[in-house]
């Protein structure tokens, strides 16, 4: 008999969440031991105690394990240990070398081994950073927080409302009450407002000049970090934006400023709404980015602005893989 092990850890104590990070946990053992399903006997969970809205061994069931035994049981409360954490025991009938799997920053069991660490990638539109986040987070098996799209969901909320983005009075009461919220599903960010996912409106261009617009409000902006400090703040992760090293996380392990030349960043941006097939104009492209450069980095609070103990990496000539070559390495300098 073998005993594989693993563990991962979710973003906000919701069934969604717990299911897919246990669908996600349980495919990557399989895959990662060769496994079939009927040579696994059992599955003992163990989650921690602040995870209480669904069984993960329900979950495992509703993913397919059909005819295993399966149980579920909560930690005790550690001070100092991972947060949002679920725990797995496969029984697997064969005898096999285990490979045990850790997703999400989840990949140590002892608490004075739990780090959290979190990555900080600011720039301008078009300088590379969300693909470079993305690609960190995924190969580092860590969460990727994409910090504009929650001020794009504020933009979206207030053009639905006939909010005058330009009145902070207005933009304060719409803000108030506002739930938009995070979701993760098999990794991938989902941006909620209330239970709609509006992950797939939120990349017009009459929603991205209104999230420059309206991240430009105090009230805006304080309800965004918070969120994002609560989340870095649970698990490492990388995020990016325009104000993370700077203002959302100045403690950040390591920081890192992506910039291009603004030719090359307006082509950039052209290139992958023309691969969307959306209907673009290079000029009008170029005149949005110049707009929102300027917006964004004059404005009051917690502008655009290079952190000064950020790593500044112009990728106007570099293709993705030697950027991320070039943080990968940085990082490893500092560890
Ligand atoms: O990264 P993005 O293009 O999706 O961001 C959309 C807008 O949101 C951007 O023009 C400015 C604002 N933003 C911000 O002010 N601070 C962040 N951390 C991220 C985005």
């Amino acid at each position: 008999m073998t005993v594989i092990r693993g563990a991962t850890t979710i973003v906000q104590d919701t069934p969604e969440n717990i299911r897919s990070a246990v669908a996600e946990l349980l495919e990557q053992i399989e895959s990662r031991n060769a496994l079939k399903r009927d040579e696994v006997l059992s599955i003992v969970f163990s989650s921690t105690s602040d995870i209480h809205s669904y069984y993960p061994a329900k979950a495992a069931r509703e993913a397919g394990f059909a005819s295993c035994s399966l149980f579920s049981a909560q930690e005790p409360d550690i001070e100092g240990g991972l947060a949002l954490c679920i725990r797995v025991m496969l029984f697997v009938e064969r005898n096999v070398e285990p490979h045990h799997v850790y997703l999400r920053g989840a990949r140590v069991l002892r608490k004075d081994l739990a780090q959290k660490y979190n990555i900080a990638i600011d720039g301008p539109a078009g300088s590379g950073k969300s693909t470079i986040a993305k690609m960190l987070a995924n190969d580092l098996h860590i969460l990727y927080l994409d910090t504009g799209a929650m001020y794009r969901a504020c933009a979206l909320a207030a053009l639905r409302a006939g909010t005058d983005i330009d009145d902070e009075a207005q933009v304060c009461d719409l803000m108030r009450d506002l739930p938009l919220s995070v979701l993760y599903r098999d990794g991938v960010q989902h941006t909620m407002l209330g239970d709609e996912d509006v992950t797939p409106l939120l990349r017009t261009s009459e929603v991205t000049m209104a999230a420059s617009s309206i991240s430009r409000h105090a009230s805006v902006r304080m309800k965004m970090v918070e969120k994002q400090r609560e989340i870095a703040g649970k698990m490492p992760c990388v995020l990016d934006g325009r104000d993370i090293g700077t203002f959302v996380l100045p403690d950040a392990d390591f920081k890192f400023f992506l910039t291009a030349s603004p030719a090359v960043r307006a082509k950039r941006r052209y290139d992958e709404l023309i691969a969307r097939g959306e209907k673009v104009d290079l000029q009008s492209l170029t005149e949005e980015i110049a707009a929102r450069d300027k917006q964004d980095s004059t404005r009051e609070f917690a502008p655009l602005r290079q952190a000064e103990d950020a790593l500044l990496i112009d990728t106007s000539d570099l293709t993705v893989e030697e950027v991320l070559g070039v943080v990968k390495r940085k990082m490893q300098e500092k560890i």
